[in-house]
């Protein structure tokens, strides 16, 4: 260590050397984002030409699958390399069961298909969890105020092999049920879909931050209790490394870790110990919490959203799911 040395000391040494003008604090970067490191979420709905502001996530819509293919596109002239596809189901379609996840030519499957025909270049990423296709807005099966793990697994494996045959390239269980990894890999793998990737949400915390996005999914209100049984306790980091553990064990490509910035310490931790390609999810209550602080006039724009992004970049995040991405591209691509 360098720094405890005596010979180097002030007023030889001066920290504020390297940072006088612009050009050698770029030099001497540490970390840096770039359009690759970024996902782009988009939420899907039914019909044609219908763009739908979502109230609590300001700047964020809901958009019908030919200007989801329109946004995938933009996303791909910027750089972007993937895009994660949300499907907003209509309210009469939800069951108890979530049957309508694996109907073949289902909302999500119809987005995937015209998305990849259209804008073939970009990568496209799907949730695997029931969540948007209950009716008690759980991401399982809920029998006796029980979410069921191993029959909820039996239906996600439809579900991936069923989004991966429409041509989703990265497959992102969200679920946190047991062992859901392991035998989604193999459903995958005999339907013939080796090559076809796991991103595993693989801790995922049971977080007040996710509001949000189950109002854009129309799922908030239904929500019956707490996800506390399977996502996991903020309390916990331990259990989020032997989470990761498990996951990569049984196949998974890449780890996620969500929510984000709450989470960093998970983040550099996982990254430091298991060096595979990690993610971080800024969810949509980080979002929103910017955004209002933004419109408020709060805090800059522009500098604020790099501050939230070069944060996972600095522990370690290979790259962001953000719904900034869009907006972000577009400030790099001026630089
Ligand atoms: C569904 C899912 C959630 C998010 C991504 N996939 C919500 C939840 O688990 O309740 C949250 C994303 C966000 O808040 O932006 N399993």
């Amino acid at each position: 260590m360098i720094y405890f040395n005596s010979n180097r000391s002030f007023p030889k040494v001066r920290m504020r050397r390297n940072r006088k003008s612009n050009w050698s604090r770029r030099l001497v970067s540490e970390n840096n984002l770039n359009v690759s490191d970024l996902i782009m979420p988009l939420f899907v709905i039914e019909g044609s030409n219908i763009t739908q502001p979502i109230l609590t996530m300001p700047g964020i819509n809901r958009n019908s699958v030919d200007r989801v293919v329109d946004k995938a596109k933009f996303c791909s002239d910027m750089g972007i390399p993937a895009v994660a596809l949300f499907p907003v189901i209509d309210q009469s379609l939800k069951s108890d069961d979530g049957s309508e996840s694996v109907k073949a030519n289902n909302l999500i499957c119809k987005a995937i298909k015209s998305v990849k025909k259209s804008v073939p270049t970009i990568g496209i990423m799907c949730d695997v969890a029931l969540d948007p296709y209950t009716s008690h807005g759980h991401d399982g099966i809920l029998k006796d105020n029980e979410i069921l793990n191993d029959k909820t697994v039996d239906i996600l494996c439809r579900q991936a092999v069923l989004q991966a045959d429409a041509g989703c390239d990265i497959i992102a269980p969200s679920d946190m049920m047991d062992g859901r990894i392991g035998r989604v890999r193999n459903s995958l793998d005999g339907e013939g879909f080796q090559n076809t990737q796991i991103m595993s949400y693989a801790a995922k915390y049971s977080s007040s931050f996710y509001g949000p996005f189950r109002d854009a999914l129309g799922s908030a209100d239904r929500l019956k209790g707490d996800k506390k049984t399977y996502q996991m306790d903020p309390k916990n980091s331990q259990e989020a490394l032997h989470e990761v553990a498990l996951d990569i064990s049984e196949g998974a490509d890449m780890i996620m870790i969500k929510p984000g910035l709450p989470y960093l310490d998970i983040l550099f931790q996982v990254k430091s110990l298991f060096n595979v390609p990690t993610f971080a999810y800024q969810v949509s209550g980080e979002y929103s919490m910017l955004v209002n602080a933004i419109k408020n006039k709060l805090l800059p724009k522009k500098d604020s959203v790099y501050e939230s992004l070069i944060a996972f970049k600095r522990a370690g995040a290979n790259g962001i799911i953000t719904y900034f991405a869009e907006e972000v591209a577009e400030q790099l691509s001026k630089r």
